[in-house]
């Protein structure tokens, strides 16, 4: 048997990188597609989430990363960049620490989950804190990009969405065709302008016959698409998708239109609530913003809105593991009930006698 060999070999003739870049991977990529039979329910469609916490480093940034950095390493880069809210940061170093590059990490200062600074630490980044906010850090790594040997490797590098797009190629083969709605978090809008190129290739391609309408959504406190303005000073406790002014703003603007879509905004108790709900009643832990399609199908539902017998993509982008100070903030202390060392006390304690 072979395992998965990571997006770059599983899809490469289908990905626009230099012929011959040897991939740098950590077999990334191939994540489960898991049925939501609570949201199914609910629903009346056929509710899959892509659960992309299960890639290598614990979000879907590692699709993006195994092309980026190959692509990098290949053209002779010994440093790497990026501005991150967390995530982008984890996945850069991993893949940094693969390839035996240097990571440099640009990040919001107090901003960032305990899980993702731990990764960046440990994998080797150089970690700078910046007195600002996910923005500023991304002005800084582009000009220091220009003016140092060190290579950018945000999604305003190509290359990033080329490894993310092959998320839709994976639904599709798994699907038959392409889901005919698609929800999923937006921050600084890489990875919905990286599925929407993914759909529109695979149909070019003959291998789906539509295109989902692509729904997007943002915290309230975080949400210029929606907006249709920048946002000075952003602020959500799902700190992911904390950012004030998309990169990929005209490329996302360009998938919720041609796909006939939306953004939404959707506030932080509802982010929380929805992030609780899917790991409680499918077993999927996720990290807040990765929540955020969920409470947006929750919302849209409640709105009245019927999708039966739709099938529907929820990407659940990163894990619960990566902030566990949000997650467990909800519950008071951490430990409720404590009892001596006796079973019947236990039992007593768990309501079973
Ligand atoms: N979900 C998670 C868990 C993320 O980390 C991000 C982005 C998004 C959703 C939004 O994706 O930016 O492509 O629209 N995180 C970036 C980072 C900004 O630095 O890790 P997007």
């Amino acid at each position: 048997a072979q395992q998965w060999r990571g997006v770059i070999e599983e899809y490469r003739e289908l990905l626009d990188i230099p012929e011959g870049t040897p991939a740098v991977t950590l077999r990334e990529g191939g994540t489960p597609l898991v049925d939501s039979g609570w949201l199914s329910g609910l629903t009346g469609a056929n509710v899959w989430l892509k659960v992309e916490g299960n890639n290598p480093t614990g979000s879907f940034k590692d699709r993006g990363m195994t092309t980026a950095l190959s692509v990098a390493v290949h053209e002779g880069a010994k440093a790497v960049v990026c501005a991150s809210t967390g995530n982008t940061s984890a996945s850069m170093a991993a893949y940094a620490a693969k390839a035996g590059v240097k990571p440099l990490v640009l990040v919001p200062e107090g901003k960032i989950a305990a899980g993702k600074m731990a990764q960046a630490i440990m994998h080797g980044g150089q970690v700078i804190m910046v007195r600002g906010n996910f923005d500023d850090c991304l002005r800084m790594a582009r000009e220091l990009s220009e003016k140092y040997p060190v290579a950018l490797v945000n999604s305003v590098n190509p290359y990033r969405l080329q490894g993310q797009k092959t998320a839709s190629f994976e639904l599709v083969d798994f699907l038959g065709d392409a889901p005919d709605y698609h929800f999923l978090p937006v921050g600084n809008a890489g990875n919905i302008s990286a599925y929407w190129m993914g759909y529109t290739e695979y149909e070019k391609l003959g291998r789906s016959t539509k295109r989902p309408v692509m729904r997007g959504f943002q915290a309230a406190g975080s949400a210029p698409l929606v907006n249709g303005a920048p946002v000075e000073n952003p602020e959500t406790k799902a700190t992911a998708i904390r950012i004030g002014n998309p990169a990929s703003w005209d490329l996302a603007m360009n998938a919720k239109n041609e796909s006939g879509g939306s953004f939404k905004a959707i506030e932080d108790e509802d982010i929380l609530a929805a992030q609780r709900l899917l790991a409680t009643k499918d077993g999927v832990f996720v990290e807040p913003a990765s929540a955020i399609g969920v409470a947006g199908l929750l919302q849209a539902v409640e709105a009245g809105e019927d999708f039966t017998g739709k099938t529907i993509v929820i990407t659940v982008t990163g894990h619960g593991l990566k902030d566990t100070a949000t997650a467990l903030e909800g519950f008071g202390p951490l430990v409720d009930v404590v009892v001596d060392a006796d079973v019947d006390a236990a039992a007593a304690a768990a309501g079973l006698v």
